[in-house]
């Protein structure tokens, strides 16, 4: 598979890019390279882009993405961009939520300038929850109109940075659309770290103690002075100012007002011995998700802005991992230039997939049986599922679900790793899932593709069985 080409706008210090491009280490977890490359970054902050400068082998163009012609933006398959959204935080109450109604709110229409002119495969937006409510809920649902309008299937998601195994409460909604020939929609990539309260989580949520440095190599600018810790003494309790957070617990959002976070505010703080300190601003990018390779050049203040910023770089990844999932599977092969035929070699290989379902959908009704598809509440979100016999189906591509795996990896030319490991990632989550539904009481029929286009008879009579010693 050729590497697909990003288009980066307002690429602040890079956590999106970081993420997109993969390769690298969080918290002993490798995040393995995609095959993607950056073609274009822009941001209008240059103390930003400094940053970006030294962690990316290519250059962020400082200029205001107003003054900037489509033109000028070489050709892409994906457009990324989280753009601003102070105007859309509840945060930031000062000055008030304007939404798409200021300046900085209309940016997203820079995104759509870009979409129709250029017309990439894909695009992600991101920005924070409050989008959702701004302008009285009447802003979200004209952005998500306005990308549509673009040419592209458009679906949302609410995603919590702390269920991916970072050790923060981060709340971002995702903006994803896929061009509208390749017939395809995005879902969102399942998590991997659940709360504490989930019983049945096989791994929970990381703590904040992971990633803060002991308290004795802190520097001492860091710490809160005297004067600071009278005046929060004196501070009425009801004002929860001084948020200290609790070690053993993910950490709260931290934003890119960290710059000037005092103990009057209700940013995130550490207490120590009665004494409280703010993070340091590598602390911060590790709450963040960036690895430890990643640089921090310039003023503290410029890193917390950046920092408090960014996408968390392992958000990213995941959302990355399920687009190029998705974009892979694309059916409509006759739609696409010849470079994008090649960058969709993978695709002969599954996009069976959804076909198969609907045979085995078809087969189903003609037997006049009762079932929901694609249930949602239940692990895995099973193909078919019998609510009233608690009996859920699964139809498993035999590529992506590893039916001849080591031997399938072998047939595959180029970015061996990548798809090997998704492979593997796919395995495991299966029999997750299976040993997950079976703990919740439920029965779980797994079928490859090729025994429901093959051997649907025998497929059925499985099925019919369960469903007849139930009855
Ligand atoms: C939410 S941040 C994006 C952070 C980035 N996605 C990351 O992961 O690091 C929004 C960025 O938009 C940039 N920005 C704001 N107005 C801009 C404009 N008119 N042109 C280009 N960039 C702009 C800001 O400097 C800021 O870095």
């Amino acid at each position: 598979m050729e590497r697909l080409r990003i288009a980066s706008l307002f690429c602040g210090c890079g956590g999106t890019d970081a993420g997109m491009l993969g390769g690298f280490t969080f918290l002993g977890s490798k995040y393995e390279k995609h095959p993607v490359q950056i073609v274009y970054a822009n941001d209008i902050d240059a103390s930003a882009a400094r940053i970006y400068d030294a962690n990316f082998k290519h250059k962020c163009l400082v200029k205001d993405i107003r003054k900037i012609k489509a033109a000028e933006i070489p050709d892409h398959d994906i457009l990324a961009g989280g753009f601003p959204c102070q105007s859309f935080s509840i945060v930031a109450q000062n000055p008030p939520r304007l939404g798409y109604r200021d300046e900085n709110g209309r940016l997203f229409f820079e995104m759509c300038r870009i979409l129709r002119n250029k017309k990439p495969l894909a695009f992600v937006a991101e920005n924070v929850k409050g989008i959702l409510s701004a302008n009285n809920k009447h802003a979200f649902p004209l952005i998500i109109k306005e990308f549509e309008k673009c040419g592209y299937i458009v679906s949302w998601c609410l995603l919590n940075a702390a269920n991916y195994g970072i050790p923060q409460r981060r709340e971002r909604v995702f903006i994803v659309g896929i061009r509208k020939n390749i017939g395809r929609k995005f879902y969102p990539p399942d998590s991997t770290h659940r709360p504490e309260s989930d019983l049945l989580a096989e791994r929970k949520w990381v703590s904040l103690k992971r990633v803060v440095f002991p308290h004795a190599k802190v520097p001492k600018k860091y710490f809160f002075s005297d004067r600071a810790h009278k005046g929060l003494h004196n501070s009425n309790p009801a004002m929860n100012k001084g948020r200290a957070q609790d070690p053993e617990k993910v950490c709260n959002t931290v934003g890119a007002h960290l710059a000037k976070v005092s103990l009057n505010s209700t940013d995130p703080v550490l207490k120590i011995n009665g004494r409280f300190r703010r993070f340091a601003p590598r602390e911060v990018a590790r709450i963040q998700s960036f690895p430890d390779t990643f640089r921090l050049p310039g003023p503290d203040t410029a890193k917390y802005k950046a920092l408090g910023n960014a996408i968390p770089p392992v958000l990213m990844w995941h959302m990355t991992e399920r687009l190029l999932e998705i974009l892979v599977k694309g059916p409509a092969e006759d739609a696409r230039t010849g470079r994008e035929k090649r960058s969709y070699n993978m695709a002969r290989i599954c996009s069976k997939n959804t076909l198969i379902e609907r045979i085995l959908d078809e087969a189903l009704k003609s037997l006049g049986l009762e079932y929901k598809r694609n249930v949602k509440g239940l692990p895995g979100k099973p193909d078919i599922v019998f609510e009233k016999n608690r009996l859920a189906v699964f139809c498993d591509s035999t590529f992506w679900h590893g039916r001849h795996y080591p031997e399938c990896v072998e047939r595959i030319n180029t970015n061996k790793s990548f798809w090997k490991n998704k492979i593997l990632r796919n395995m495991e989550r299966d029999k997750k899932t299976t040993k997950e539904l079976r703990y919740l009481g439920w029965k779980v029929l797994r079928f490859w593709d090729t025994d429901i286009e093959n051997r649907m008879q025998a497929v059925i009579g499985k099925i019919e069985k369960i469903l007849g010693a139930q009855k």
